[in-house]
């Protein structure tokens, strides 16, 4: 199947970008994780442990943050997102709300 949006009410969050697949998704905390939206969105990925522990989710972020809960075991290398066990950071209270910054990310079943 090819990606698509997710089933349900569209999320309110920050834009998710999966470079390789072309597909942007408005980030909501329904999903657990970036790889729990990737799923929803039938993007291909890879994941094993789906904890932080393995690193077959990792995935090169090309632009924005994201958080981690539950931490990694240990902390993937610059400029690349363990997706399995990461979302985009909540939004600072203070000023307007934005949907910005984009987040994107490669799909990690695509890697080169
Ligand atoms: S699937 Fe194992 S660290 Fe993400």
């Amino acid at each position: 199947m090819a990606p698509h949006q997710p089933p349900g009410e569209p999320g309110t969050g920050p834009l998710i970008t999966f470079a390789r697949s072309g597909l942007t998704v408005a980030w909501s905390p329904r999903h657990r994780s970036l790889l729990d939206l990737a799923d929803a969105c039938d993007v291909p990925t890879r994941w094993s442990c789906r904890t932080g522990v393995c690193h077959t989710c990792r995935t090169p972020l090309l632009s924005g943050d994201v958080e981690y809960a539950p931490d990694p075991l240990e902390p993937p290398p610059a400029g690349q997102a363990l997706i399995c066990c990461s979302r985009p950071p909540p939004r600072r209270r203070a000023g307007p709300v934005r949907r910005d910054p984009r987040h994107t990310c490669c799909q990690s079943g695509h890697r080169p």
